[in-house]
């Protein structure tokens, strides 16, 4: 598996490939989520290449851009297991150099949900995810459907850009007790862990109402709340049930419905989905 830290390098690596490639950018601190998209790439690409960047331009000041989890010798390790092709892990001088001074921005679905919550959030995601683009050239670039807005997003990128990629979207990977896997469950310690259950148990809970025939968006977002509000631990930051395309807030389920939602659990800002189909 080659490494690279430069875009030069890694350029240079890319026009002596043949056949397609598939990308799956990562912020590192690598979990099966990661681990299934690079075995989707790997059923669809002739070769796979894996970003490690921590992207500095997506976080707030005040959000966890220093203490986000890092541990690159383990990640190498298990995408070397995992018969990854090429590392793309630059620092950010090389992604941001001195004067850098241009971004992206996708109008509309960013400024709600994730995006009201974090305003330049999405900017920092569709710059970062646009450079990897021009630089990987990849055929397919491949995101966890557990960032359900992230790839709504990504993907209105690259059809308003017209740009030349497929965006292949996987399902959610789950802890046995449900649980959506992210590399920052490492911050949930003691009783957090058992509380962070809510998220989960708040989507199964508006699943079976679904599936019970309920079809009230309001009910829905209504008994997840109540649900979430037994849990001393936790915080809601928001609660959606949104059209699954234009993310709109749905009154009524008509159409497949994104269920969404963030909530605090002692420190830490989870976030977790489902889609509803009628
Ligand atoms: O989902 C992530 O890990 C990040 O937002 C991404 C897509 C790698 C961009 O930094």
């Amino acid at each position: 598996m080659d490494v690279f830290r430069t875009i030069a390098d890694l350029r240079t690596w890319r026009r002596a490939q043949t056949g397609d490639v598939g990308l799956v950018p990562t912020m590192g601190y690598l979990h099966e989520g990661h681990r299934s998209l690079v075995r989707a790439a790997h059923t669809s690409d002739d070769r796979t290449v894996v970003s490690i960047f921590v992207n500095p331009t997506q976080f707030a000041p005040g959000e966890d851009l220093a203490r986000y989890p890092r541990d690159e010798a383990r990640d190498l390790a298990l995408l070397d297991a995992e018969r990854v092709d090429a590392v793309f892990a630059p620092n950010a001088g090389e992604i941001y150099p001195d004067g850098y001074c241009t971004y992206v921005d996708v109008g509309r679905l960013t400024a709600r949900l994730e995006g009201a919550s974090r305003p330049a959030h999405f900017r920092g995601v569709t710059t970062v995810v646009l450079k990897l683009l021009h630089i990987v050239q990849p055929r397919r670039v491949y995101f966890g459907q557990k960032d359900a807005q992230q790839l709504a997003v990504v993907r209105t990128l690259v059809r308003d850009l017209d740009v030349d990629v497929e965006v292949v979207g996987r399902p959610i990977v789950r802890e046995a007790d449900g649980l959506a896997l992210s590399s920052r469950n490492v911050y949930l310690c003691g009783d957090d862990r058992a509380a962070a259950l809510v998220l989960s148990r708040s989507l199964a809970l508006a699943a079976e109402l679904f599936d019970a025939g309920e079809r009230d968006a309001g009910v829905l977002r209504a008994r997840m709340r109540s649900l979430i509000a037994a849990e001393p631990r936790a915080e809601i930051d928001y609660i959606s049930v949104a059209d699954a395309e234009t993310l709109d807030e749905l009154e009524v389920v008509a159409a497949p419905a994104l269920v969404s939602l963030a909530v605090r659990i002692g420190g830490t800002r989870l976030i977790d989905n489902t889609v509803l189909t009628p």
